[in-house]
């Protein structure tokens, strides 16, 4: 690394600080403001929830998968901040004695996702008192957490890194837009995207440090770990797909044969997939920070991966 990213990189540090410290929010002064959920509203945009990809659905029914999928974003967001909060007071233990800014900017990073994890257990519970019963998210945040924080750190900051850029496109380019959700939805994401975007450029900078200190054996096993994490969601996306469509199906109002169940299950995991893998792997600075770390064969690894996550498990 020369003098001048040494700069820059410093300078990027001390303007995540300044950010976090102008944009910090607090839960119920700025975001909930003494509101409630309204089941006539729509939670998740189209452009997320897939609602065209439910084809047998009628307007109230893909209203009613958009809160049933906005449930679930709010409680994925939960469940992934565990281990990512980790992850960052792991990796803030190397500036101890060193750029205090840097080190400053990481304990700001772990404050706001604690919050962040406050704010979603709240979500859960205010969208649930204005749901049916019977709605179930039985997977553990911590169990989760050992599990990812089991692979190398270079895995896991992919994934990290990963999932802050697809916040932040998922609040630009579908929630803002939508002029028909939930007042109190939108501003959920809008005050998360807020402090997001810190925890993006955090990421990266992270990332390129830790892997400068890697030989080319260990980046070459984290690429397959990385690999093997993104399988584990899938993992997960596919057993909440089936969770959401169960309770879809029992709470719908009407009966729903069993074709038209794989159907809606199908959809809900499509849905899922796009929302926390593909829009990621996607997202252009995903792929410019990755392709700058990894060789072509290592990329097409990758790729292979992904494409088998396109379609359906059976
Ligand atoms: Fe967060
Ligand atoms: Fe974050």
């Amino acid at each position: 690394m020369n003098a001048i990213d040494k700069i820059s990189d410093a300078g990027r540090y001390a303007r995540c600080v300044e950010t976090s410290k102008r944009v910090r929010w607090d839960i119920d002064e700025d975001v909930i403001r003494g509101r409630r959920f309204d089941a006539a509203h729509k939670f998740l945009p189209d452009g997320l929830s897939l609602a065209d990809a439910f084809t047998t659905l009628s307007a109230e029914e893909k209203r009613f998968v958009s809160q049933i999928q906005g449930r679930t974003y709010a409680n994925i967001f939960g469940l992934v901040e565990r281990f990512i909060n980790a992850k960052v007071l792991e990796l803030s233990h190397d500036h101890w004695f060193g750029d205090q800014v840097a080190l400053e900017a990481l304990v700001r990073f772990s404050d706001e996702e604690l919050k962040h994890q406050a704010l979603f257990r709240r979500i859960d519970a205010m969208a649930g008192a204005v749901l049916p019963d019977g709605y179930r998210f039985d997977i553990d945040p911590n169990g989760v957490a050992h599990a990812v924080l089991g692979k190398s750190t270079w895995a896991v900051l992919a994934l990290t890194l990963h999932i802050e850029l697809f916040t932040q496109l998922h609040y630009r380019q579908s929630i803002e837009p939508d002029t028909g959700l939930s007042e109190l939805f939108k501003d959920v994401f809008l005050y998360h995207w807020k402090e997001e975007s810190q925890h993006a450029i955090l990421d990266e900078l992270e990332w390129m440090r830790h892997d400068g200190g890697l030989t080319p054996e260990q980046r070459d096993r984290a690429v397959d770990e990385f690999i093997e994490l993104v399988a584990a969601v899938d993992g997960i996306l596919q057993a909440q797909a089936k969770a959401d469509a169960a309770y879809f199906r029992a709470n719908c109002g009407r009966a729903v044969g069993e074709a038209e169940a794989r159907a809606i299950g199908a959809a809900f995991l499509k849905a899922y997939r796009w929302q926390y893998i593909h829009s990621g792997a996607r997202h252009p600075q995903f792929g410019k920070v990755l392709s700058s770390l990894i060789s072509e064969s290592q990329g097409q690894r990758i790729e292979v991966a992904l494409a088998a996550l396109r379609t359906s498990p059976e």
